[in-house]
């Protein structure tokens, strides 16, 4: 029985797509027969990772995109119009962090990790609207985070960025439904990429997150490609406004 690509045709954008769960998503999405465009903060690394896919025979742009530039994503938007004219899927993935203890949180750090995780998946669900429209079966997909809903020291600033973007999903689930857009999100728990490398290095730590995940694992940036797949094809075409923990149980246990 030959695979049915559950992605053929689609024009999909993912932002933060050098790398970590952004970079296993824009795989996972060329591999399904999608164009994705692989965006990104770091223009030379997108660059690397859409010829890769290129060569083996996939559909991949690369753009240098900072979500925290207006004028960035105003580029971005542009060239997308006046390629193919729609996006079918769009994955508000950049995201950072920086750990502090709250009370020493530095102005200058919460500003930069909100512009990145939050005003950034703002600016790309509303500038993206008009293409996601012109799909006509439009899907946003927020990266939020199992952070958005528990507490974890020195993690309260991109606590508070994840839960807002949570709640802007549903928001905007309700407000775009009427032109075709489905608004989903994903709450990663603990996945092994760069972000969480220096963290999950530190064997104290290691153990007691491993103790609180029922699966006894770590995720993947492909265990969360996969989910991303799964709201982005219509497959999930009767949901809207969902959000799927992908974390090995982490937030279901005690
Ligand atoms: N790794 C985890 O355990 C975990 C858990 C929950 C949620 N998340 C979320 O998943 C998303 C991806 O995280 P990751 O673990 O793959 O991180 P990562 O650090 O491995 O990759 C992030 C990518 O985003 C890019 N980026 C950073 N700032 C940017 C900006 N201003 N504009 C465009 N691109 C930018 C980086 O260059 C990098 O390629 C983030 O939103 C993160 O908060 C991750």
């Amino acid at each position: 029985m030959s695979h049915v690509q559950r992605l053929d045709n689609r024009i999909a954008v993912v932002t933060g797509a050098a790398a970590g769960i952004g970079l296993a998503t824009a795989q996972v999405f060329a591999c399904e027969g999608a164009h994705v465009y692989l965006t990104d903060i770091d223009g030379a690394r997108a660059e690397d990772a859409a010829r890769a896919l290129t060569a083996a025979g996939l559909k991949a742009t690369a753009m240098a995109v900072d979500v925290s530039k207006g004028q960035d994503v105003t580029a971005l938007f542009r060239a997308i119009e006046q390629g193919p004219g729609r996006i079918d899927v769009l994955v508000n993935n950049a995201g950072l962090n920086v750990r502090e203890d709250f009370r020493h949180l530095s102005d200058a750090d919460w500003v930069r990790i909100r512009e990145v995780n939050l005003d950034g998946v703002v600016r790309i669900a509303r500038d993206g609207f008009n293409l996601l429209k012109a799909s006509g079966r439009g899907s946003l997909i927020n990266i939020a985070s199992i952070m958005g809903h528990r507490g974890l020291r020195q993690l309260a600033g991109y606590s508070a960025t994840k839960g807002a973007v949570s709640a802007l999903t549903r928001a905007l689930a309700v407000e775009y439904a009427p032109y075709g857009i489905r608004v989903n999100a994903l709450a990663p728990g603990f996945i092994e990429t760069a972000l969480t490398e220096r963290v999950l290095r530190n064997p104290m730590i290691n153990k007691a997150l491993i103790d609180q995940t029922p699966m006894k694992r770590f995720g993947s940036g492909e265990d969360v490609a996969a989910a991303a797949v799964f709201f982005a094809s219509d497959e999930s075409g009767f949901i809207t406004g969902a959000e799927l923990a992908v974390d090995g149980g982490m937030s279901a246990a005690l």
